[in-house]
């Protein structure tokens, strides 16, 4: 089964990172919600993807230095919060898994006592593009499954062996800018020759509809995309 996963939620379609964003995601098929995470000033994981909340919000400031319910204050988009990871964690319940992106070097502990005291474990995959989150995550929790992200800078890098290195469980590769036409880098054979050591596959973000008709029919674990529905279109006719 390839996991529909619904980048930033259904972020085509409704303001990235927030409630709405996926709840829609479910609706429109997603199996899995992937968000990004810093911490607040008081130690809480909140889903949100850059550093300052100026691009995503109608406030100015750095999360790190902000309470919970101080960013709670601000307009994420059409009247959604900021949401903390919990929230998203009891809409997810029952409905889809979580794929947590670690943005904050200090977010892996909080994380997962997070996820120890929502008895989510088994249900998600936690990755970064800093190797050592997930590694922290995979040393405090080995019952969480975890993955390394791979710029397309680093394509060529021996992007298997740090993921190895930190003990990950797949490889997120996110090369949707390296070309246009990304699949043709990820070959048939560069697939087996990561599954040879144990990984599983993980793919960028795609919502044209000619590189997501290429993207399912490889053998890969799991697809990230603001369009959930057209990928769980494609993903029922292949
Ligand atoms: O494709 C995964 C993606 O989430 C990584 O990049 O910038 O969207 O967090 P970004
Ligand atoms: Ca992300």
């Amino acid at each position: 089964m390839i996991h529909n996963i619904a980048h930033r939620g259904a972020s085509a379609y409704e303001p990235e990172n927030t409630l709405r964003a996926f709840e829609r995601a479910i609706e429109l098929g997603a199996t899995m919600l992937e968000l990004d995470v810093h911490l607040s000033q008081d130690g809480h994981p909140v889903v949100i993807h850059d550093a300052d909340l100026s691009r995503t919000t109608d406030g100015i400031g750095r999360v790190a230095v902000l309470s919970l319910a101080q960013i709670k204050r601000f307009d994420a988009g059409l009247g959604e919060q900021v949401p903390a990871l919990i929230e998203v964690i009891e809409l997810a319940r029952g409905r889809a898994q979580l794929y947590i992106e670690l943005k904050g070097q200090d977010t892996s502990e909080p994380v997962v006592k997070t996820l120890r005291e929502a008895a989510f474990l088994d249900q998600v995959v936690v990755g970064s593009f800093f190797p050592w989150l997930p590694q922290k995550v995979k040393f405090l929790e080995p019952a969480i499954l975890t993955s390394v992200l791979i710029r397309g800078e680093d394509r060529q890098a021996d992007f298997i062996a740090w993921a190895l290195a930190v003990e990950a469980d797949y490889v997120h590769l996110c090369w949707e800018n390296v070309s246009p036409t990304p699949h043709k880098l990820l070959t048939p054979a560069m697939i087996a020759g990561i599954r040879q050591h144990g990984l599983g596959v993980l793919l960028w973000h795609e919502e044209r509809p000619a590189e997501l008709h290429e993207l399912v029919q490889l053998d890969v674990d799991g697809i990230c995309t603001g369009t959930p529905d057209l990928l769980s279109d494609m993903l029922q006719k292949n």
